[in-house]
């Protein structure tokens, strides 16, 4: 195809094009290497500070241990859960990843801003999903 426009821009077009076409909310394709590398780090996640997560270094126990989570649920309960713990226990610890309603004293720099992105969350889902069982050699 010949275009007046330089590659990278005909790609970028391409991207807002096929995102302009995804409905709001559509569950986004989750990549599981990304979302390891997510649930490990501690300053945007910091997930493994209250879990103890499959495949990962040991993490805290302030929450339960994220095992077996694909023999409990879909992907759009456990993308529920993190995005927003509150929706399942509302006096929860667990910070909500996808809200802004009603935090407090929020830095003026991540004012109406949510902790995690959409696509981080689909890819973390994708990990959880993915993990290791119990019965597995991986654990
Ligand atoms: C401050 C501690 C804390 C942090 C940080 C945290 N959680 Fe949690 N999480 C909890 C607690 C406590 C629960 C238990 C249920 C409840 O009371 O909300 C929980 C429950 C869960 C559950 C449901 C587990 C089940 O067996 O039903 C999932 C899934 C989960 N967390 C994922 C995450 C992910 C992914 C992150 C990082 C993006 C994260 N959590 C960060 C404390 C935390």
């Amino acid at each position: 195809m010949h275009s007046i426009l330089p590659l990278p821009a005909r790609l970028t077009l391409l991207a807002l094009l096929t995102m302009a076409t995804l409905p709001a909310g559509a569950a986004l394709p989750g990549d599981v290497a990304r979302g390891r590398a997510l649930l490990l780090q501690r300053q945007d996640s910091g997930c493994i500070l209250c879990h103890v997560l499959p495949g990962l270094p040991p993490g805290g126990a302030l929450g339960p241990p994220l095992v077996d989570l694909a023999r409990r649920y879909d992907s759009d309960a456990l993308r529920l859960r993190i995005a927003d713990a509150r929706s399942v226990n509302p006096d929860t610890v667990m910070p909500p990843y996808f809200s802004t309603e009603g935090l407090r004293n929020v830095a003026r720099s991540r004012a109406g801003l949510t902790v995690l992105s959409e696509q981080a969350l689909a890819d973390i889902v994708a990990y959880l999903l993915a993990a290791p069982g119990p019965d597995d050699d991986r654990r």
